[in-house]
């Protein structure tokens, strides 16, 4: 039998209208659609063997074995289905690294799940659509359904019981508009409540959640076109909105969810201070505490030199990056 193995690399993204909510949990189908950006640089390599003589999946994080079971779980779903296209049941071996700084806080699960799709998908030989490899990382993460493609993304949320048409595709290439992205590590500890565990709980207890979803289907037109337009004011006000509202309705549930630290907040106001000062900043926060902020590339130099001051071991927890190219085999 020849060698069943394939390496690819695929980045992290960030929502600038954001997935919050399940209306099947088994297949990841989202409530609402969200729109992304795929980030330059930071990202997951994966490795994938598979191999007859192996009696189980191994995982192996940053050199070394990973046991947490919703790890596992992720994994062993996407390659489940990638088996059963093949018609081949051989386990595999999986080797990943991130190439953030380790404990920066960055979700690794969308990158690390949309590298390892599309390098199992080699290994077996399968020759998939962009849209059938979307729908497979989405069952594994979400989120991970929008790091396979370029620049800004659209992850539609689609109409089918199946999911076969909640996939991601791309917008407009990363070229399109030239953005800035720092991300700024407030907490690098794993967070409290996992994304998945949030959207459960938000879903079932929060009051504001059915709000929360017609409000965050509504935020997808203006935040397209806000996009196309490369109107930075429009997609300040739309996405900054977007994002509060999602963690407004997380805070409504009982228990509440909170992700953010007091650094957070002062993040907030002081992202919202610099733009009435005429700085073209706009901020995002995912189920974290960790805040990323947006910024034109003419103020990109002007917002990393005051954020650099105001954080007070600034460099060490920025970390800059841009639009980028989605994921590719090695
Ligand atoms: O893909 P997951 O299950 O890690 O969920 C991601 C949820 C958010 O990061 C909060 C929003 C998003 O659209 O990425």
């Amino acid at each position: 039998m020849p060698k069943l193995e394939a390496s690819a690399f695929a980045p992290i993204n960030i929502a600038l209208a954001k997935y919050w909510g399940k209306r099947d949990s088994r297949l990841n189908l989202p409530t609402n659609g969200s729109i992304s950006m795929t980030l330059d640089k930071f990202g997951s390599t994966t490795k994938v063997e598979f191999d007859p003589a192996l009696s189980s999946d191994q995982f192996v994080l940053n050199g070394k074995d990973e046991r947490s079971p919703d790890s596992l779980r992720k994994i062993t779903i996407v390659l489940d289905e990638l088996r059963s296209l093949a018609r081949m049941h051989p386990h595999a071996r999986i080797h990943s690294e991130n190439n953030f700084p380790t404990g920066a806080g960055l979700a690794s699960s969308a990158s690390g799940i949309a590298a390892l799709t599309l390098a199992a998908s080699h290994a077996l030989g399968l020759k998939l659509s962009p849209e059938k490899l979307s729908e497979l990382a989405r069952r594994g993460s979400g989120s991970a359904c929008r790091s396979l493609f370029d620049g800004f993304v659209e992850w539609k949320r689609g109409e089918l019981a199946d999911g076969s048409d909640s996939v991601a595709a791309s917008l407009h290439p990363a070229s399109h508009w030239a953005l800035h992205a720092l991300i700024v590590v407030v907490d690098a500890e794993t967070k409290s409540q996992s994304s998945t565990g949030g959207m459960t709980s938000a879903r079932k207890t929060s009051p504001f959640f059915q709000s929360w979803v017609e409000s965050a289907q509504a935020s997808l037109g203006p935040i397209r076109d806000a996009i196309a337009a490369r109107d930075f004011y429009a997609l300040s006000r739309a996405a900054e909105e977007n994002c509060l509202r999602m963690h407004a309705c997380a805070m409504a549930a009982s228990p509440p969810i909170v992700y953010w630290k007091p650094e957070t907040i002062a993040l907030i106001h002081e992202v919202r201070k610099m733009r009435a000062e005429g700085v073209e900043v706009f901020f995002t926060i995912d189920a974290g505490p960790n805040v990323v902020i947006v910024a034109t590339a003419a103020h990109a130099a002007a917002a990393r030199a005051h954020f650099e001051v105001f954080l007070k071991n600034g460099g060490a927890r920025l970390l800059e990056t841009s639009p980028g190219k989605g994921a590719y085999v090695l």
